[in-house]
């Protein structure tokens, strides 16, 4: 969910106004998605590499995120909506009432079988091969598979990521479901995600489906 300091900045706004703006963007994409018919939506909230922005607007991105919670949860609940976080949320750097709208939005939506909306929150994709490979050693297994390691990480049992949408105009993962990544198509975007709307997603969506997959074979 790139480009919400720079959409604020654009307007003499402080960073933590595009993160509200950028908020707002998300209620209606995870909306949109269910009218898609997206069977699972990820997005990159807070990676282990934001914590080296200033502690205020690291407090106002988890403020926001129980805001998310308070405002969305009934809604995503009458949907039928699985939240997951992906990462180390329980983790004591994270606020205490972060950590208790997680536990709330991870409890009421556990059993529901719609859309899957993971949060990737205090969230690396290295750190998370890491995780895998330390927890297969543990388990004594000596020869490690690609699906040992799929096995052991955040995304354990879902498919990896068709598309993945980088807004913004940047042109990296950052970190961003690295080893999930291995054949899903990148679509760019200049838009700012606080201006990420629906016709915008629909439009990656559309230079996703012109794309040729091959996985590495011919067609
Ligand atoms: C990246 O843009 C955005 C973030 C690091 C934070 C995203 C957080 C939200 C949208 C808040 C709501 C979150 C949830 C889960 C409810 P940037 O700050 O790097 O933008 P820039 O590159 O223009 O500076």
């Amino acid at each position: 969910m790139d480009g919400n300091g720079r959409w604020a900045k654009q307007r003499g706004q402080i960073r933590v106004q595009g993160h509200l703006a950028g908020m707002e963007a998300l209620r209606e994409i995870v909306r949109h998605s269910q009218r898609l018919g997206v069977k699972y939506l990820t997005v990159y909230a807070f990676s282990t590499e934001n914590w080296k922005r200033p502690a205020d607007e690291v407090a106002g991105i988890f403020k926001l995120l129980v805001r998310y919670v308070k405002s969305e949860l009934k809604e995503l609940n009458e949907n039928n909506v699985h939240v997951q976080i992906l990462g180390d949320w329980d983790n004591a750097a994270i606020p205490e009432d972060s950590k208790e709208s997680i536990n709330l939005v991870l409890k009421t939506t556990e059993k529901n079988d719609g859309l899957v909306f993971s949060i990737a929150l205090n969230y690396g994709g290295r750190a998370e091969i890491v995780k895998a490979v330390n927890e297969i050693i543990k388990s004594g297994v000596q020869n490690v598979s690609e699906s040992d390691i799929s096995s052991h990480l955040y995304t354990a049992g879902m498919p990896d990521p068709d598309v993945i949408i980088r807004t913004s105009g940047e042109n990296r993962l950052s970190n961003f479901l690295i080893w999930q990544a291995a054949y899903s198509e990148i679509v760019l975007t200049d838009t700012y995600w606080p201006d990420f709307t629906p016709d915008v997603y629909e439009q990656c969506i559309v230079e996703y489906q012109g794309r040729d997959r091959r996985f590495g074979g011919h067609k």
